[in-house]
């Protein structure tokens, strides 16, 4: 439809601001950098609609059905010369009561879904739906939050578990509102496309070209070097959740420090740990464990200050007038935050505070809000996240949706004085037993991504199945591949200490499937021992992974030889250097 210009009518309560790098490759897009909420001026439709049929509503409701109750009818929106056409679904009475078109399904095949959706007053969550046609079972597609007066993007997708016919329908709680719909996307991809747009992302977010000119020590050309390209260390955080076991470990010392340089303490550090009983706190084993990191060159990320789960609060905190809760409170975010201000990589502030708000619910609205304002006071440099699960796990209905994690960091950066926090989305991706819905985890990539803030996975693990060991590699695999990802921490590691749910090592240290996974990974996310010689001209040019590199230059003319330490950053997508090989 044609884009209406000079909109002036409606009030947009968001615009935001391209931030990503936009990604395409042959037809695909990780589409992540575009504003996608409440968007006056629309957007066109993703994949030249893929399967779906009308998907522009160019030829009026054609291909489009009723589904449920109520009536759909051609929608249309004027503007200067434009007009917009779309659908709507109007006299709605149940949540379901919307469009739906027919399409056909393949078993296995991975399918990502876009559309623009609006309502016509209020505002509120909008979901996509697909009903097998044969045994009505329904999966979900995903959700977003409409509005009145402005279009949203609603992004999800599905692995199909079967193939025959589907109806691809909305659902909205609230009856009242008609449901308007423009440019929707259904596309299919078999699992090797999905695997090589992973791996062409790989190579375009996490290496870059790298050019090296040799030349003498005075600068004179040179040809026929050999050059040695040896990366010592990766950019990527990848790292593990650790525990206190490590401190009486030995082995377990030994495994981390050898993979990781990065670490979550998995409880160590929440309140509950720190000051079992009122008034006594007690921190030396996060700051033994904090002292193993350090002694390693381990980053650490606090987690965590509050948890807004009833259930984790300390026992003695549960009995707490609200009054007596907001000393105890403040008293708590003051002493973890001071000891350990500049020392961690990161605070998750306020944890799982879509899914429960124990301190709202207390303190008032603003609890969370407050506590990122006394953290950031605390500790100004360090990034502030929120840390949700089930948000790119799964399609399923959930709280945590995308859309509502999104609103909920707005929320507490627009808090007075929250603005300009240097702020995070921490995802944990608790995945499983189910398989992988790597279209839906895209696609809560992309809208987050969109906000511009990072994002880090914070506590991957996949939960028992016969397949866990494949499926944990597929979910790495997509987040590390996707370019709003900063990194990712695995809640997984030794059997001795715990990590029954995905243990990596055996009681004997040795790999299990998932171990193997991680060091497959850990050295295929690294590039290989390269040697190379110059094309006659003095130059070397290599597609390398970030990170830091030992480069060993020879000339067989001479016998001197020369080492320098360069860091290929993510900075630019073409770095040059110039090495000097010294005279002999
Ligand atoms: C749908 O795409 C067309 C361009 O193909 C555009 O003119 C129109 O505004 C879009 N509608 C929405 C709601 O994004
Ligand atoms: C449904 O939407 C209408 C219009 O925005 C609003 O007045 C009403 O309060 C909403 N009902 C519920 C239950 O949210
Ligand atoms: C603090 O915790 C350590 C480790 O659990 C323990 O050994 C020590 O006795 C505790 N200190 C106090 C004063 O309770
Ligand atoms: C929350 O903060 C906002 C902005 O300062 C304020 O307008 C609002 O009254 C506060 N709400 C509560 C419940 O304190
Ligand atoms: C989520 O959806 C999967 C299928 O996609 C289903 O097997 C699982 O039971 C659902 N889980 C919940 C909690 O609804
Ligand atoms: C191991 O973890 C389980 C919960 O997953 C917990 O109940 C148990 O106390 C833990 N054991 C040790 C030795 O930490
Ligand atoms: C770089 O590589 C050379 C040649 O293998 C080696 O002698 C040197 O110690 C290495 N330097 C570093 C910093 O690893």
């Amino acid at each position: 439809m044609n884009i209406f210009r000079a909109l002036t009518l409606f009030f947009l309560p968001f615009i935001l601001i391209f931030s990503g790098k936009f990604i395409t490759s042959r037809g695909f897009s990780y589409d992540y950098s575009a504003t996608i909420e409440c968007l006056a001026k629309p957007r066109r439709v993703h994949h030249g609609g893929g399967i779906i049929v009308n998907p522009e509503f160019n030829n009026g409701i054609e291909g489009w059905k009723m589904f449920g109750g109520g009536e759909i009818k051609q929608g249309s929106l004027k503007q200067d010369d434009d007009i917009n056409t779309f659908i709507v679904a109007h006299k709605r009475a149940h949540p379901r009561d919307s469009l739906y078109q027919l399409v056909h399904l393949r078993h296995g095949k991975h399918y990502s879904f876009s559309a623009w959706v609006r309502l016509s007053e209020g505002s509120a969550p909008v979901a996509v739906l697909f009903r097998n046609s044969k045994d009505g079972q329904i999966l979900h597609g995903g959700e977003t939050i409409a509005k009145q007066g402005c279009w949203s993007l609603l992004k999800g997708g599905i692995v199909s578990d079967f193939t025959g016919h589907a109806e691809v329908f909305f659902e909205s709680e609230n009856t009242s509102a008609e449901i308007w719909i423009d440019n929707v996307s259904l596309q299919p991809f078999t699992k090797e496309q999905w695997r090589s747009h992973q791996d062409r992302s790989i190579n375009k977010v996490r290496k870059s070209k790298v050019r090296l000119q040799i030349t003498r020590a005075d600068n004179s050309k040179l040809a026929g070097a050999k050059v040695f390209l040896d990366q010592k260390k990766p950019n990527f955080p990848f790292g593990a959740g650790m525990n206190y076991h490590i401190l009486s470990s030995k082995e377990y010392q030994d495994w981390f420090a050898s993979r990781f340089s990065y670490a979550t303490f998995t409880n160590e550090l929440k309140w509950y740990s720190t000051e079992r009983e009122r008034g006594k706190e007690n921190y030396t084993i996060p700051d033994a464990m904090l002292e193993f990191a350090n002694q390693h060159g381990i980053s650490v990320r606090g987690h965590n200050i509050f948890w807004a789960n009833p259930k984790f609060q300390p026992q003695w905190v549960k009995s707490l007038s609200p009054a007596d809760l907001k000393i105890a409170a403040e008293k708590r975010i003051n002493s973890v935050v001071k000891r350990y201000s500049g020392k961690f990589i990161h605070w998750d502030v306020m944890n799982e505070n879509v899914h429960f708000r124990y301190f709202e619910d207390k303190l008032g609205e603003n609890a969370s809000a407050e506590y990122f304002n006394t953290a950031h006071k605390l500790d100004s440099k360090t990034l502030l996240f929120v840390n949700e699960y089930n948000t790119m796990e799964r399609g399923n209905k959930t709280t945590a949706t995308p859309a509502n994690v999104r609103k909920k960091l707005f929320q507490i950066l627009s808090y007075p004085g929250n603005k300009n926090i240097p702020a995070g989305i921490g995802l944990q991706g608790n995945f499983g037993p189910d398989p992988p819905n790597l279209p839906y985890m895209r696609s809560a990539l992309d809208y987050l991504g969109s906000t511009g803030y990072p994002i880090w996975i914070t506590e991957v693990f996949y939960r028992k199945t016969p397949n866990q060991a494949q499926y944990y590699e597929e979910v790495l695999r997509e987040g590390y591949a996707h370019p709003a990802v900063k990194g990712i921490i695995t809640f997984a590691g030794p059997l001795s200490a715990n990590f029954t749910t995905l243990p990596l090592v055996d009681l004997n240290f040795k790999n299990t499937p998932a171990g193997d996974v991680v060091d497959k990974l850990l050295a295929e996310w690294k590039s290989p021992n390269l040697e190379i010689t110059d094309d006659g001209e003095g130059f070397v040019e290599a597609l390398l992974f970030h990170g830091d590199y030992n480069v060993t230059v020879q000339h067989p003319g001479t016998k001197s030889a020369t080492s320098v330490s360069i860091r290929v950053s993510e900075d630019a997508a073409y770095q040059t250097f110039n090495v000097q090989l010294s005279n002999n």
